[in-house]
């Protein structure tokens, strides 16, 4: 089957190059020109496990191929970005432009699958739209089967972890909902093609809601476990001891506090589920807000430790959002390091072993530079971990004994 695959990035690529794998011709489609020259030199633009020696062989035997545009396929896979706008609305812009551009490609029984995340009910907009632009086709309806040659129109909602994304996107359950019946039906058939996990048929609208679900889910658990840390730290309670043998509880299971939530999903799909009913979502809320709130706590804590010298010297361990990956996106950790920086008065070290180069966003601040773990290690007067890299992990914690160290992330209790 001819796959188009809208979308190069942490989502879509993979994607791509695995339908590849799995003999099906792939064209990929980004707006972004860098992306698809990349991509077309076998060139991962991300850090991902064993991604480049996937793309390669997609690429080499010409199963995939990328281009700033569209291209005709029988599936059409969106994984497009979905960010939050400024009013705490989902910006779904992305995603319109990139249906606009499938609209002329699009005949008769066509497949045409969301994978990003998006609120209840955008799939059934986005087939609306279609309909309008497109009288000539046949669409699904809810409920019915579809007319001979309709289209098929699915959400599937990505649910992969980074850092781990090829195992899981062979190995997770998968959750397929239809317009119809027929629409689950015939996405179920693609996944089924390189998913060994359940796949799960339901409608567009639960799909939607089940993916914000998830996330909503793990948003509000970590914000326990960071309000915690927070009531710990007054209690003077190391929390880290305390949540594990609270876990040791057979009907207890509580997350890892952190400094604040990041990454494009759980910091910001939370928002899509409240936007739908703001009145009957005070705690999704007000998880967002205790989350939101921890990276200027770890601050306060970093800026109180300062005090006692009369320049330090600190140094932070990490600035990706989450452990093992080089994606800073909404990352608690750099708000942690800007925060500290621009407060002046130290010198500030960030390890990032996934970065060659400071971010935009903090290479223009003084007193801050980037440097190798064993020179910051030495140099600092305090530590302040921020992102449990596995390589931080590994540092036996007798070399930090001489340190003031704040463990926001949890790195030396193992
Ligand atoms: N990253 C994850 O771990 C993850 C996990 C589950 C779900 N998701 C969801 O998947 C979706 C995609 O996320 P991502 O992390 O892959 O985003 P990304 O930013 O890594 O990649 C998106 C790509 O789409 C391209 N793009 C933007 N508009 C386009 C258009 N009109 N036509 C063609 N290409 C266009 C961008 O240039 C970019 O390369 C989002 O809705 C996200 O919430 C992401």
């Amino acid at each position: 089957m001819r796959v188009s695959v809208i979308g190069l990035g942490y989502v879509g690529l993979p994607t791509a190059a695995m339908l590849a794998a799995r003999g099906h011709e792939v064209f990929g489609c980004d707006v972004n020109p860098e992306v698809v020259a990349a991509v077309n030199a076998a060139t991962p633009h991300f850090a991902e496990p064993d991604l480049d020696m996937l793309l390669e062989a997609a690429v080499t035997t010409g199963r995939l191929s990328a281009a700033t545009t569209p291209r005709e396929a029988e599936a059409h896979l969106l994984a497009v970005p979905t960010p939050l706008a400024p009013d705490r609305r989902a910006d779904l812009s992305f995603l319109e432009a990139a249906v606009e551009s499938l609209l002329p490609l699009l005949k008769p029984g066509d497949l045409v699958v969301v994978e990003s995340t998006v609120p209840v009910g955008t799939t059934e907009r986005l087939a609306a739209r279609i309909g309008a632009a497109r009288p000539d086709l046949a669409l699904p309806r809810r409920g019915l089967p579809s007319p001979r040659g309709a289209l098929r129109i699915a959400h599937c909602p990505e649910r992969v972890l980074p850092g781990a994304m090829l195992r899981e996107l062979a190995s997770n359950d998968r959750i397929v909902g239809g317009i119809s019946e027929d629409c689950a039906e015939a996405a179920a058939a693609l996944y089924e093609g390189f998913v060994s996990g359940g796949i799960h048929r339901t409608d567009a609208r639960t799909a939607e809601f089940a993916k914000l679900a998830e996330n909503a889910y793990r948003d509000v658990n970590i914000a326990f476990a960071n309000e915690l840390s927070a009531i710990a730290e007054r209690a003077g309670v190391d929390v880290w001891r305390a949540i594990a043998l609270a876990n040791r509880h057979p009907r207890v299971d509580i997350l890892r506090p952190g400094p604040g939530v990041g990454g494009h999903c759980i910091a910001v799909d939370p928002w899509f589920l409240a936007e739908a009913a703001p009145e009957e979502a005070p705690l999704i809320r007000t998880a967002r807000a205790v989350n939101d709130g921890k990276p200027a706590r770890v601050a306060a804590r970093v800026l109180a430790l300062s005090a006692r010298f009369r320049t330090p010297r600190i140094a932070c361990y990490g600035l990706s959002y989450k452990p093992d990956v080089d994606d800073l996106r909404e990352s608690p950790a750099l708000e942690v390091v800007e925060r500290v920086a621009r407060a002046g008065g130290a010198e500030v070290l960030v390890v990032e072993p996934y970065l060659q180069a400071l971010p935009a966003r903090l290479a223009a601040l003084p007193g801050l530079r980037l440097a190798e773990e064993a020179e910051a290690r030495e140099a600092a007067d305090i530590v302040v971990f921020l992102v449990a890299h596995r390589m931080f992990r590994r540092l036996p914690a007798g070399l930090f004994a001489e340190k003031a160290v704040v463990d926001a992330a949890g790195v030396l209790v193992g």
